[in-house]
């Protein structure tokens, strides 16, 4: 697969009413046009951070200036750490002390904790506002902003309180990448990774080749990459929005991914590092248990090391994962299911004999 030299792409995710776009392109923040067609409200409200908020959301209120009379300034502490009650009640405060009514639309500008965390306000306030994505992180644009997963997190577990709330439109302005440090951008890179191994081989290969330019931050790379990843995103939500099947294979390398983020306090380790890191125990775990080969696990575990991600998990102990996996949201009575791959491009969801992944653990952690 070559690398398509787009300036902008539409990915269209189909849901039906809830159906909307994906836009994507540099210089689409400026952009009014980018915002054409979204409803009209007495009064709107940018949802953010002061790492993002300085940057970007000037840009974004020139190009809502002529649509919204009254546009609101939300700012939240910035970091996975602030994935939490306090942030949401930031919001809904916010929006109260405004007055701000049951028409009023959220624009979440930030990375996955703003547009997990505003969407997440978005299905709550008034029983439900609308909301639009305005993803700043490749891991954003790639990932969390498309398919109407929003959440907080609990200390007992990651993401463990949330809704499924789609947005209005995703607008994804690759210029805003051009300020990620080179730790998120790598972050980023491990959700473009995931969808090889589990939907698309042929894209896995593109990533391969494309890497060194996705590090140099080329942009037609980085339009590919963010266009391919969105459209097999949502062809997977088309067909199973609340995962209650398909989905769930994109959470490849999340059930390890999210015991390390939880085990060792969020924010310690960047979302997407330990997503690369889990890819790799899950990817040994299958190859253990017969159903790929090893030199399959090879490579993806020199994909993730060249992209700057860690291959070796923190050592909490056998037990610990074990119990901290049990909380993960896909074990069924107790039983801790795993993503694992099963052949080129394929995955499924299943279980694994614990002996067999504390051979993983005991392998992959140091
Ligand atoms: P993040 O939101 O914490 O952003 C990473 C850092 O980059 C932050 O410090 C942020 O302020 C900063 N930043 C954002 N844009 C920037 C820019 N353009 N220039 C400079 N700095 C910028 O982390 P993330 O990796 O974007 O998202 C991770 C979160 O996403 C996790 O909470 C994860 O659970 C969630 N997630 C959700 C889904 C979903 O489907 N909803 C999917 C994947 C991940
Ligand atoms: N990031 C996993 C999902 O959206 O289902």
């Amino acid at each position: 697969m070559s690398t398509t030299p787009i300036q902008h792409a539409t990915v269209p995710i189909d849901l039906g009413e809830r159906s909307y776009d994906i836009l994507i392109g540099a210089g689409l923040l400026d952009d009014p046009t980018s915002f054409d067609g979204l409803p009209d409200a007495a009064c709107a409200a940018i949802v953010s951070n002061p790492m993002v908020a300085p940057l970007y959301a000037a840009r974004l209120r020139g190009a809502l200036a002529n649509r919204y009379a009254r546009v609101l300034s939300i700012e939240l502490p910035d970091g996975e750490a602030h994935k939490d009650w306090a942030s949401l009640n930031t919001i809904f405060d916010a929006l109260l002390a405004a007055g701000c009514d049951r028409r009023t639309l959220l624009f979440a500008l930030g990375g996955g904790v703003i547009g997990d965390v505003a969407g997440f306000a978005a299905a709550c306030y008034m029983r439900g506002v609308p909301f639009v994505q305005v993803p700043t992180t490749l891991l954003a644009q790639v990932d969390s902003s498309v398919g109407g997963k929003t959440a907080i997190n609990h200390p007992l577990g990651k993401n463990m309180i949330g809704a499924f709330y789609q947005p209005l439109r995703v607008v994804a302005d690759l210029s805003t990448l051009d300020t990620l440090p080179p730790r998120e951008l790598s972050a980023g890179l491990a959700e473009v990774i995931k969808y090889g191994p589990i939907a698309d081989e042929a894209f896995l290969d593109w990533f391969d080749s494309n890497l060194d330019a996705l590090l140099a931050r080329d942009k037609a790379a980085l339009a590919h990459a963010v266009r391919r990843s969105c459209e097999l995103k949502a062809w997977v939500v088309a067909q199973d929005e609340r995962e209650s099947g398909l989905r769930a294979i994109l959470n490849f390398g999340h059930t390890f991914g999210h015991a390390i983020e939880s085990g060792l306090g969020y924010g310690e380790w960047l979302h997407g590092e330990a997503v690369g890191c889990g890819m790799v125990m899950a990817a040994d775990l299958s190859a253990r248990l017969g159903m790929v080969e090893a030199a399959r696990v090879d490579r993806l575990t020199r994909l993730v090391e060249r992209a700057g991600l860690p291959i070796h998990g923190p050592r909490l102990g056998v037990e610990r994962y074990l119990e901290l996996m049990r909380l993960d949201k896909k074990s069924q009575a107790g039983e801790i299911r795993f993503v694992l791959l099963d052949g080129p491009g394929r995955a499924v969801v299943r279980g694994a004999p614990d002996a067999h992944v504390a051979r993983v653990i005991e392998a992959r952690t140091a």
